[in-house]
């Protein structure tokens, strides 16, 4: 938990955000985890299950980011503009809020061709 202001001042909704950030560094900690178990182990059948349990660990990271989108429509926004396209990652902040990079109305802006 991170509270940087007093925990009695913070309404539910922002605990229950502390609790899917924690939840969602856990997860990711325990895919780097399973990653690097499955990286150096030599006993394939130990080697299998830590890369199973990575993209369990995966799985349980993409179901915390889909409750952040579904909560805050900034994450919904940032989502929607950088998930999902092969646009360059770091070009994708050109395109006007509410433009998809890979949308033909970005292209016929020419922006679509200032993300690759
Ligand atoms: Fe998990």
């Amino acid at each position: 938990m991170s509270f940087y202001v007093p925990y009695s001042d913070l309404p539910s909704e922002a605990v229950a955000l502390d609790s899917a950030i924690d939840s969602l560094r856990e997860e990711l900690d325990a895919t780097n985890l399973y990653h690097q178990r499955y990286l150096v182990l030599n006993d394939e059948p130990l080697k299998e299950l830590m890369l199973h349990n990575r993209d369990e660990e995966i799985e349980h990271c993409a179901m915390l980011i889909e409750w952040l989108r579904r909560k805050f429509p900034e994450f919904d926004r940032e989502l929607r503009k950088y998930l999902f396209t092969d646009a360059g990652i770091t070009r994708i902040e050109a395109v006007p809020d509410g433009g998809n990079a890979g949308d033909p109305a970005a292209r016929s802006l020419g922006i679509g061709s200032l993300l690759r």
